[in-house]
């Protein structure tokens, strides 16, 4: 299925084969389960993080899967059956529209899976802009990649950028996690 929607689609997806468990442990390894009630989840594909998030998250939180493609919505929709999840198709674009949706205000964590290096001009900026506003304050951007393009996005909106290689991912992998700083959210 994943391989499929790679030949249809290349640029939307940006890889062959989805994430490794060592890749989905190592970027959910700090998250604080406990304090989490919304958790927001770009481009969930197949469902690899998403399964591990449902399977770690506090049984009266909400993940929201945002993706783009509807063969992957519609896969995950009649995969997973559990009332804390909400499949919805769609662009991260619009992420605040979504959690504004689903009764929220504000997400704890966005974890992103989106390939930024080859999607259309000016998407990535914006992607990046909403999650930004779209987080509370403390909250974190969690992105990996397989290029280090998306770095000079996420500088661009958030003051704390931590970057790391997973090795153990095949082919070994960029992680990032950018904070929404306190001092960020009041210049807002
Ligand atoms: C590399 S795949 C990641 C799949 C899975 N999370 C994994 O780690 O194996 C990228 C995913 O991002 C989705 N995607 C691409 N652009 C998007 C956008 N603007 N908004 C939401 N999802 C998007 C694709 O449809 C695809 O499911």
């Amino acid at each position: 299925m994943f391989f499929r929607q790679f030949v249809k689609h290349p640029g939307m997806i940006g890889s062959i084969i989805p994430s490794s468990s060592t890749l989905v442990d190592s970027m959910l390894s700090g998250v604080d389960w406990q304090r989490t009630r919304l958790f927001v989840e770009y481009g969930p594909g197949v469902g690899t993080f998403t399964r591990t998030i449902l399977e770690r998250m506090h049984p009266d939180a909400t993940l929201i899967a945002i993706d783009l493609n509807l063969d992957f919505v519609a896969w995950l929709e009649a995969r997973i059956a559990d009332p804390r999840l909400r499949v919805v198709h769609g662009s991260a674009a619009d992420v605040r529209r979504f959690i504004a949706e689903a009764g929220h205000r504000q997400a704890d964590y966005i974890l992103s899976g989106i390939p930024f290096s080859t999607l259309p001009d000016g998407v990535g900026d914006a992607i990046c802009a909403e999650t930004q506003a779209a987080l509370r304050p403390g909250g974190e951007f969690l992105v990996y990649q397989y290029s280090a393009y998306v770095r000079q996005l996420l500088s661009a909106q958030f003051d704390e950028v931590a970057e790391q290689v997973e090795w153990r991912n095949i082919p070994p992998c960029r992680t990032f996690r950018a904070r929404k700083t306190e001092r960020l959210a009041q210049a807002a």
